[in-house]
């Protein structure tokens, strides 16, 4: 049988070299991504200019359509989300991680949380109010600082503009929807003093370095789409970049290696939230 990579078809070469070229030209670190994860995304786009598994034919398309480049990267970072996604996690943190966190702050200090991976903001904004009612509740001046990143720009605006439709607010509760939200037509924008306490900027996870000293970093549902060692890598980041005694909470379908179960000790294993030691 012909070597079925010689045209392109089913990866190999065409795949390894199509990843290479999309980290040259727009500097996508595909490498660190499942592999498995990466050609469901190829080939999504791939058909839709009946290319089939033809990567090499991909290649030369690119080529020729650099605009095809912005449908790509949309289609490899999958930008789903939503405010309160997973409902129990954000539960469990008001009621008792963030409770405790303000609570312990001495006066005066700051509380530094980093959602990585924020898409189009829905999880920072959503960590920003729960944080606002705790520091009520304490009556605290704790001063909140926090940062939403992500990779992709036009996610990035959303998040700034804080205009979303009204399904993004399926999960929120209806203390924070009529607290934090006003109506603008059919859409929800976030309360300008939400909008003003949260800033927003672009980082790459694999390239760009990472804020430091952070109480909280929320990453979840982003890891999942790395390889086992880019995994590992990044969760060594993240223990540079957490304060001592800081928390890290993954997607409910992500977990920690082993190696880190000295770094960690679990603070609820089935909401997957974590502890620096
Ligand atoms: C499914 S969303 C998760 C959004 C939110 N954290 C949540 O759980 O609802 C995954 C996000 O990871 C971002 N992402 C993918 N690769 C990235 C990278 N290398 N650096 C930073 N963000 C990345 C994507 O752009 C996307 O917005």
């Amino acid at each position: 049988m012909a070597n079925i990579d010689t045209d392109g078809r089913l990866g190999g070469k065409g795949f390894q070299l199509l990843i290479e070229k999309v980290q040259k030209d727009i500097g996508f670190f595909g490498a660190q991504y499942k592999e498995k994860c990466l050609k469901r995304r190829f080939n999504a786009r791939m058909r839709r200019h009946n290319m089939e598994d033809n990567y090499w034919a991909y290649i030369k398309y690119l080529d020729q359509y650099p605009d095809e480049y912005e449908k790509l990267l949309k289609s490899l970072t999958i930008n789903v989300t939503r405010f309160f996604r997973n409902l129990p996690v954000f539960d469990f943190l008001f009621k008792k991680t963030l409770s405790k966190m303000i609570e312990e702050k001495k006066p005066g200090c700051s509380l530094r949380i980093w959602s990585a991976g924020c898409a189009s903001g829905e999880e920072t904004y959503s960590l920003a109010m729960i944080a606002l009612e705790q520091k009520k509740k304490w009556k605290s001046d704790v001063n909140i600082s926090i940062v939403g990143t992500d990779i992709d720009v036009d996610s990035l605006r959303i998040a700034r503009a804080g205009i979303y439709p009204e399904s993004a607010l399926d999960e929120t509760p209806d203390l924070f929807k009529t607290k934090y939200f006003e109506k603008i037509g059919d859409n929800y924008k976030v309360v300008s003093s939400l909008n003003r306490l949260v800033r927003f900027r672009q980082q790459d996870l694999f390239r760009d370095s990472y804020p430091r000293f952070n109480d909280l970093i929320c990453c979840r549902n982003v890891i999942i789409y790395f390889s086992k060692e880019a995994q590992v890598q990044l969760i060594e980041k993240f223990i540079q970049s957490l304060a001592r005694r800081g928390y890290l909470i993954l997607g409910k379908t992500e977990t920690l290696n082993a190696q880190f179960s000295d770094v960690f000790e679990r603070v609820n294993s089935r909401e997957r939230i974590f502890r620096k030691k």
